[in-house]
């Protein structure tokens, strides 16, 4: 029986996928690799360093900066990302997302957040919904970003719970395979998702009525 819930941030809770993507593309464009709608995806749940060298890699760049100039690189979309996350308010919230942290509460079940994203507490309070989450994973202590299974089992030991009774939430495949190796049950949020345990073509669609119908 599922107890808690650890949340992905971008792309699960607010668009900032979408933010981060811009961001990345300018990168893209700055250091000559063609961006593509599979270069995009693929960066999904990535930290920033790992995304950086998939963008160089991509355009066959990898060997054409030094370590400094690379954290410079890494640096530079940050401070565009941050001037994006800026804008956001809690009407940024995608939609079902806050009358699902509403029901999870107001049942009371363990909420966490599992974001890669140095970011999320930012992102968080811009949006207002901090409070929902009793602990939120700290990146810069993971050894192994998703689809490593850390993040996630991190979230579990945060909650105080076994495996078996989390769930996490997530709208990329690294995010859906880090879940499924930590044990969990997976909910994915995209089409493309095959191997979520639970799938929602839109956030809209998440309830516990909903999820507990898929795992019956
Ligand atoms: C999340 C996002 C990725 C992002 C990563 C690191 O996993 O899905 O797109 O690269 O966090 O985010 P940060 O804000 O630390 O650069
Ligand atoms: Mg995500």
């Amino acid at each position: 029986e599922l107890k808690g819930f650890a949340f992905d941030l971008d792309g699960v809770i607010a668009d900032t996928a979408r933010f981060h993507g811009q961001a990345w593309h300018q990168l893209a464009d700055k250091v000559g690799t063609e961006w593509t709608p599979e270069l995009a995806d693929s960066l999904k749940g990535v930290s920033r360093m790992d995304s950086l060298e998939l963008i160089l890699k991509a355009g066959g760049h990898e060997n054409d900066y030094s370590h400094d100039e690379k954290v410079a690189l890494a640096t530079e979309k940050n401070d565009n990302y941050i001037k994006l996350v800026e804008t956001l308010t809690p009407a940024d919230i995608l939609p079902g997302m806050k009358a699902f942290l509403d029901e999870l509460k107001d049942h009371g079940y363990h909420i966490v957040l599992a974001s890669a994203s140095k970011n999320a507490p930012k992102v968080l309070k811009y949006l207002q919904i901090t409070d929902y989450f009793e602990g939120i994973v700290d990146p810069a202590k993971l050894t192994h970003g998703k689809p490593d299974p850390e993040i996630y089992s991190e979230a579990a030991k945060l909650m105080d719970l076994p495996a078996d009774q989390v769930a996490g939430l997530e709208d990329a495949q690294a995010g859906i395979e880090s879940i499924n190796r930590a044990g969990e049950t997976s909910i994915g949020f995209g089409a493309s998702l095959k191997d979520a345990d639970v799938q929602f073509d839109e956030t809209s669609e998440v309830s516990l009525a909903a999820i507990k119908e898929q795992m019956a």
